[in-house]
């Protein structure tokens, strides 16, 4: 096929490159469904075998022996995966979270194993090696994962070193779903065109984990807890965020490229947070964030009129991880954590496909002479 379209679209905006059966992303309604389900539903009820099974085996929601199953299998997984720290040599000594789930998982070779157990092996290694960056930069040792556990209990102990609390893990499990997939969001769309080369899996979510760590996609959350911090309190919001826009710097957790209203996920993780509250955590950060993003809504409307700009899922991010116990620096790697389902998810359906991801450019140089 020639190229007929003129004009570049340098973000495809509005550019079309899958028709996907794993979730629909209505910003201007906003709305998003994962897996035939509103996210709401999902993420509150589901934990997150059942995303996986969900995403990876057909379409449904698995039943009670079959989420068991997957449990189980991911639980070996965590194993394998943490018997491989000692072979990676310094991959985990980086300062920064991701690099080090990137270099981490760059280690894993191509497998011939089947492409579900491939899958289960990567999302297992996300967890285990983000959960062992997080204690080596604390300066204490991994923990070993606890085959009994569920994923996400299981990434909550050997994160934090501490025992598994169960409105904490609850959470936990209401984050990761809700992260599991989104669209073609930039990493997603990342795993996509490695995948369309006929690469291999460990190839798609190494070059994902480097597209997720920027701070316009997934490396967000700390960011807005660090801007939480030096507001301090509500009355200070609207002057600190307003010197922010006016200095031409980004307000995190603000704006969507799809989203032309409020992120429905960042409610999602509000219910998620008023749960935990319930169960007796206390949360000391959600009054502010609200006013926070109340302020921030009403400066972008009068200093960007031209642009919807509403909290998105990482503003809340911030505040439901930070709750569970989380310290910031894990918060995008806990994004990788839950998104690997998805990358996962779109690396089988872009192989069934089966054709390569290759746009054009127009050329402006200089012609030869
Ligand atoms: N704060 C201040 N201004 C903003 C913000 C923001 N958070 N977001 C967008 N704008 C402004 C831009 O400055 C620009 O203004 P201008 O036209 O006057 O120059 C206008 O809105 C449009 O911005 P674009 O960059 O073209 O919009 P895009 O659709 O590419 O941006 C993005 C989406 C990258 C998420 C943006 O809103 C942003 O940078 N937000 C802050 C970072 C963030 O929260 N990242 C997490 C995203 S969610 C996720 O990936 C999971």
């Amino acid at each position: 096929m020639s190229v007929t379209q003129t004009a570049t679209a340098s973000g495809l905006d509005g550019v079309l490159v899958a028709e996907t059966l794993l979730s629909e992303v209505d910003g201007e309604k906003g709305r998003l469904i994962i897996g035939g389900h509103d996210v709401e539903t999902l993420a509150l009820n589901a934990v997150f075998e059942d995303v996986c099974a969900l995403l990876w085996k057909g379409g449904k929601l698995p039943t009670d022996a079959e989420r068991e199953s997957m449990r189980k299998e991911l639980a070996a997984a965590r194993k394998a995966a943490f018997d491989r720290i000692a072979k990676i040599g310094d991959a985990l000594d980086h300062e920064d979270g991701m690099d080090a789930l990137r270099a981490s998982v760059a280690h894993l070779s191509a497998t011939d194993k089947d492409q579900t157990a491939d899958f289960v092996r990567l999302t297992a290694a996300v967890a285990v090696f983000a959960a062992a960056w997080c204690r080596k930069a604390a300066g204490c040792a991994p923990i070993a994962p606890d085959l009994t556990l569920s994923h996400a209990a299981d990434y909550y102990r050997m994160a934090t070193g501490k025992a598994v609390d169960a409105a904490r893990v609850r959470a936990l499990d209401t984050y990761l779903v809700t992260v599991s997939d989104h669209g073609m969001n930039a990493s997603t769309f990342t795993a996509r065109v490695v995948a369309s080369t006929a690469s291999d899996s460990a190839s798609s979510v190494t070059a994902a984990i480097g597209a997720l760590k920027g701070p316009l996609h997934g490396g967000a959350p700390g960011p807005v807890l660090d801007m939480l911090d030096a507001i301090g309190k509500p009355e200070n919001a609207s002057k600190w965020l307003e010197a922010e826009v006016d200095a031409k710097r980004r307000i995190m957790g603000m704006g969507h490229r799809i989203y032309k209203v409020r992120d429905p996920r960042a409610a999602v993780l509000e219910k998620a947070i008023e749960r935990m509250e319930k169960a007796g955590v206390k949360t000391d950060r959600l009054a502010l964030a609200r006013a926070v993003e109340k302020a921030a809504e009403e400066i972008l409307r009068r200093k960007k009129p031209d642009h919807s700009l509403h909290a998105n899922v990482e503003f809340y991010t911030a505040v439901v991880l930070d709750a569970a116990g989380l310290p910031r620096t894990l918060f995008s790697p806990t994004f990788g954590v839950g998104r690997v389902v998805g990358w996962c998810a779109h690396i089988a359906e872009h192989r069934a496909v089966g054709r390569l991801i290759r746009p054009a450019s127009k050329y402006v140089g200089p012609m030869p002479s």
